[in-house]
């Protein structure tokens, strides 16, 4: 199994939720979090690739999910298809092996509890 960790813009959200429908995701978490990237925080849109002193912290979203491994290339594919507009800030995914999963209803492991 997958964890994946999708870091984008707030606007992005609902594009998001009509994308992940499309696979057998079991559940999402959603967040609001603040952070920055390489440009760190600059929105002037000048400074593609740059980095520039200090950090300004820019309100995103981040929705985690968990999926088999078979599914996540797909996932991946789909979102930089559906939500990448070619603007800096547009986000990231961060992709981390996970090493077990229960529902605590059932004490269902793994693939059963996803
Ligand atoms: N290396 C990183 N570690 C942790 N979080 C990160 C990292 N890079 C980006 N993020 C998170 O992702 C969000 C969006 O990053 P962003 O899309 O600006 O990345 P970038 O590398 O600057 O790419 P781009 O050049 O397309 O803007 C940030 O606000 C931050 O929350
Ligand atoms: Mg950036």
């Amino acid at each position: 199994m997958k964890k994946l960790d999708i870091i984008t813009r707030p606007d992005s959200l609902e594009k998001l939720k009509v994308l992940l429908e499309r696979f057998s995701v079991g559940g999402i978490t959603v967040t609001t979090v603040m952070g920055c990237g390489i440009q760190k925080g600059d929105t002037s849109g000048e400074l593609q690739g740059l980095t520039i002193p200090g950090m300004n912290l820019i309100p995103k979203i981040q929705a985690t999910i968990v999926v088999e491994d078979k599914a996540c290339e797909e996932i991946l594919n789909t979102i930089h298809e559906d939500l990448s507009t070619g603007k800096v800030g547009d986000g990231k995914v961060f992709v981390t092996s996970v090493e077990g999963v229960m529902r605590i209803r059932t004490g269902e492991r793994d693939s059963k509890a996803i």
